[in-house]
């Protein structure tokens, strides 16, 4: 870090975050009311695109769905730096009984991407208020459909990342403390393959199985065959699920049916063992299922990538937010297997992504992120726009 004095410094950031507390939680309250899935994000993207105006940002919509970005102009065009939150909700029916609980029946803001929204137009209206103090150039990311892994893709497409120089994000997490915030350089979080099967056999009497081809037995032999892979083909300090989450197959006790439909998931760490497990899979389940006298068909979708944080930019979440939270707050992140898209801006761009802590201050309001009585303290939200502003403000003032 250069020995510079900050024009706006921490407190700055955490003041100005502060002050905008109730216009942030009315934002977030209202993007809870009213969540969309993804893809269909319509009315969010409005009312995002709307604040950004307000704020006097340039603003583009409709990009890769209901994407919306704000281009906020500093002194320089470059280097550019990146924010990005996402903004679709899950197919989930609320069962929290606050009193701004979702209004769409069986929608639910169960991942926070209200509050990721809430956040980044936080951090809008804070670096648009210093806006002739900025060195270069900052851009805001509004995504769509991040819950099932399209939204990053569609907007990378249409070209949001070309000109960014580097790109950070965040995602909350209900059993961190609020105040507190966790990272680590490289893997951080899974990539997600999503795996089909049909198992084909010939289905027949389920008295006289010698005149069938049963797919059902070929499929308890397929999925107890695919966990050798995971226990004896993969190191053990190597991180690797496979869960088969649904079989389909037969309809009646005494029949055999002609098919059976298998469907899993696959989560690594590392873009190598994906590749391993893919081409694996593939041969064990296709000889399982001819010593069994059954065909298959295969279809392996590669959804995500692993996410890998890059080590300078985690070093500058580091840095920017012990500003803000201390640096006793700022905890090292522990993996996990989620997946999340921002990984494809991470294969493209140096960035990187980290946990705002959120957990709400009573222990029984404390619910994993998709649970439908998953809630947040939203004292983390302005903490959240104060991080990002003073984080973006140090990089293009080129003090981290
Ligand atoms: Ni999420």
């Amino acid at each position: 870090m250069k020995e510079v004095a900050l024009l706006y410094d921490a407190d700055y950031f955490l003041g100005r975050s502060q002050n905008l507390y109730n216009y942030l939680t009315s934002i977030y309250r209202d993007l809870h009311q009213f969540p969309e899935l993804s893809f269909q994000e319509k009315r969010t993207s409005s009312k995002v695109a709307e604040e950004l105006k307000k704020m006097g940002i340039e603003v583009k919509e409709k990009i890769g769905g209901y994407g919306v970005i704000g281009n906020l102009k500093g002194a320089k065009e470059k280097p550019l730096i990146a924010l990005r939150a996402d903004m679709d909700a899950l197919p989930i029916h609320e069962e929290t009984n606050l009193p701004f609980s979702s209004q769409h029946r069986g929608i639910m803001h169960a991942c926070g991407h209200d509050a990721h929204t809430a956040i980044l137009l936080g951090t809008a209206q804070i670096l648009s208020e210093i806006k002739d103090q900025l060195s270069s150039s900052v851009r805001f990311i509004f995504q769509p459909a991040e819950e099932v892994n399209e939204g990053a893709k569609a907007m990378i497409s249409e070209g949001v990342v070309d000109e960014v120089d580097e790109i950070y994000g965040l995602h909350n997490l209900p059993i961190l403390e609020t105040g507190k915030v966790a990272v680590k350089s490289g893997a951080m979080m899974g990539s997600v393959d999503k795996i089909e099967i049909s198992v084909i056999g010939n289905g027949g009497h389920g008295a006289i199985p010698d005149m069938s081809i049963d797919p059902i037995v070929a499929s308890s032999a397929i999925i107890q065959g695919i966990q050798s892979i995971v226990s004896r083909e993969i190191s053990p300090f190597e991180p690797v699920v496979i869960t088969i989450g649904s079989i389909h197959g037969g309809s009646s006790y005494n029949v055999i049916p002609n098919e059976v439909k298998i469907e899993g998931t696959v989560r690594t760490l590392n873009l190598q063992t994906q590749r391993k497990i893919e081409g694996r899979l593939r041969e064990l389940i296709e000889n399982v299922a001819k010593s069994y006298r059954c065909s298959v068909k295969i279809k392996h979708i590669n959804m995500v990538p692993p996410l890998v944080n890059w080590e300078d930019n985690v070093d500058c979440v580091k840095k920017a937010a012990s500003q803000i939270v201390g640096e006793n707050n700022c905890m090292e992140a522990q993996p996990v297997l989620a997946g999340e898209d921002f990984s494809l801006y991470l294969q493209r761009k140096p960035g990187a992504f980290f946990w705002l802590g959120c957990k709400p201050k009573k222990e029984e309001e404390v619910f994993g992120l998709h649970h439908p009585k998953y809630r947040i303290d939203e004292s983390c939200i302005p903490l959240g726009s104060a991080i990002l502003a003073m984080l973006v403000y140090m990089r293009i003032s080129e003090i981290l």
